[in-house]
């Protein structure tokens, strides 16, 4: 660990800091939302006092929320939510440019990881703004004590709401926790349009294959894979759906998609998505009736979607045939399956995660997430809370000024009409 304008930092090389620079501002000019959040921030100070810890990818986009919190006035520490999405040259300009305390290597080992989770725990935080819930995982398991000092905490992702709802039944969730993901001004753009092109670009920065023709099974038809599906049909591939919920597999059906049991995809695709946000849902037994040369991958939050422990077991040692592309050999059959980005989030270990516009209205929503938090402090039931849905209009109004876009307003006349009941036929 190091130290510059002293900040305590542990980050790959404060040399990147110029290029991470450049690349900040460059994800800014797509942030209007946030910019105009940033310039309220930096004249009210709504956050001043607070200490606050983020556990999020790091990228240019994060970059551009951590200089809207510091706007604020809050004591910011960021810290990695993923081994592999950490993009080094912005974890550099943070430090450099910013002050801000970072943490977080591209590469590093779990232990470096949790490690790094503990060390932002040390600041005793008020705020925290997770992503997976890994942070508020570490501290109710090892720190019951600084719970209490807790303020409020914001979730970014499916999986990690699920934790969030886990604890609440567990009956360890004792403060109020607000789920960004399930704002509409997130997960509708975010998860679908998000995930939906950035996946591909990882699959496609990873390998340079051609995805026209090819049979593209996305395995999870909600918000991220329905992205996934939309773009990858778009760019000419077959592509196959497998669900475990009816309604989502109804819902792709009447999108155009095949559907289908994992079991039988597995035996005909060419490439794998899994976007479930469950375990295992490409199991050993799927693995070892692919076609020779399949490539898998996965875009949901942890790695633990393909049952990679189970594919080592059955295929000699990878070989490793490209960055972020490995090639397993199953000893059976001689066939060969191509795993990308190690099981990690390939849109962020492979390629930049999502683009600016996009997170322009998720990290509005952080950042006004965390404003309510300081605003309510002490008046907010524990528990999962959803912003007030005046905010997602709001946001959704800003960023349709931004792109210079105009809707229409309800007349007096269809305002009385709505309302009633007396007229029919
Ligand atoms: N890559 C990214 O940048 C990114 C962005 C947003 C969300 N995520 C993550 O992606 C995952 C999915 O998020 P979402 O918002 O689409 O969630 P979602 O709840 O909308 O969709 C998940 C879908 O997977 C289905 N599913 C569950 N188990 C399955 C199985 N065994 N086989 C087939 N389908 C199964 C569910 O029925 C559901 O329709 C989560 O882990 C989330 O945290 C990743």
């Amino acid at each position: 660990m190091s130290a510059t304008r002293s900040v305590e930092f542990d980050v790959k090389d404060i040399g990147l800091a110029s290029q991470g620079k450049q690349r900040i501002e460059w994800a800014e000019r797509e942030m209007p939302v946030l910019r105009l959040i940033r310039e309220r921030f930096a004249d009210e100070k709504p956050l001043s006092g607070t200490k606050l810890v983020a556990c999020a990818h790091i990228t240019t986009e994060t970059a551009n929320l951590a200089r809207a919190l510091q706007a604020g006035g809050t004591d910011a520490i960021l810290i990695a939510s993923n081994p592999l999405s950490t993009q080094d040259d912005v974890a550099a300009s943070l430090v450099s440019d910013w002050g801000i305390p970072v943490y977080a290597i591209k590469g590093e080992s779990t232990d470096t990881y949790n490690r790094h989770v503990r060390t932002a725990l040390d600041s005793h935080p008020d705020i925290i703004i997770d992503d997976g819930s890994d942070v508020l995982a570490t501290l109710i398991k090892e720190r019951g004590d600084q719970v209490k000092e807790l303020v409020g905490s914001t979730e970014e992702t499916t999986t990690g709401i699920q934790r969030l709802k886990a604890m609440e039944i567990a009956g360890v969730l004792t403060f109020p926790t607000i789920a960004v993901n399930d704002a509409q001004t997130k997960h509708f753009f975010d998860n679908r349009y998000g995930t939906g092109q950035s996946t591909l670009d990882g699959i496609i920065r990873a390998t340079n294959i051609l995805l026209a023709g090819r049979n593209l099974v996305v395995v999870g038809y909600g918000w991220c894979g329905k992205g996934v599906a939309l773009r990858a049909r778009g760019m000419g591939a077959n592509v196959i759906v497998t669900e475990i919920d009816a309604i989502k597999a109804v819902e792709a059906v009447m999108d155009g998609f095949r559907v289908m049991p994992i079991a039988e995809a597995a035996t005909i695709g060419d490439i794998f998505v899994t976007v479930t946000g469950n375990r295992h849902v490409i199991d050993g037994d799927h693995f070892a009736h692919m076609k020779d040369g399949a490539i898998v991958c996965n875009s949901g939050h942890f790695d633990l979607e393909l049952n990679l422990v189970a594919l080592r077991e059955m295929s000699a040692p990878p070989a490793k045939m490209r960055p972020f592309v490995e090639e397993y050999k199953v000893k059976a059959t001689g066939s060969r399956v191509i795993v990308l980005g190690e099981g990690r989030l390939i849109n962020l270990a492979a390629a930049e995660g999502h683009p600016a516009s996009v997170m322009d209205m998720s990290f509005a929503n952080q950042a006004l997430s965390v404003e309510y938090l300081v605003k309510h402090k002490g008046r907010l039931a524990p528990g999962v809370h959803l912003l007030p849905p005046e905010v997602d209009t709001e946001i959704a109004s800003l960023k349709l000024r931004a792109l210079g876009i105009s809707i229409d307003t309800l007349t007096a006349e269809q305002i009385e009409y709505i309302a009633s009941w007396e007229t029919g036929t």
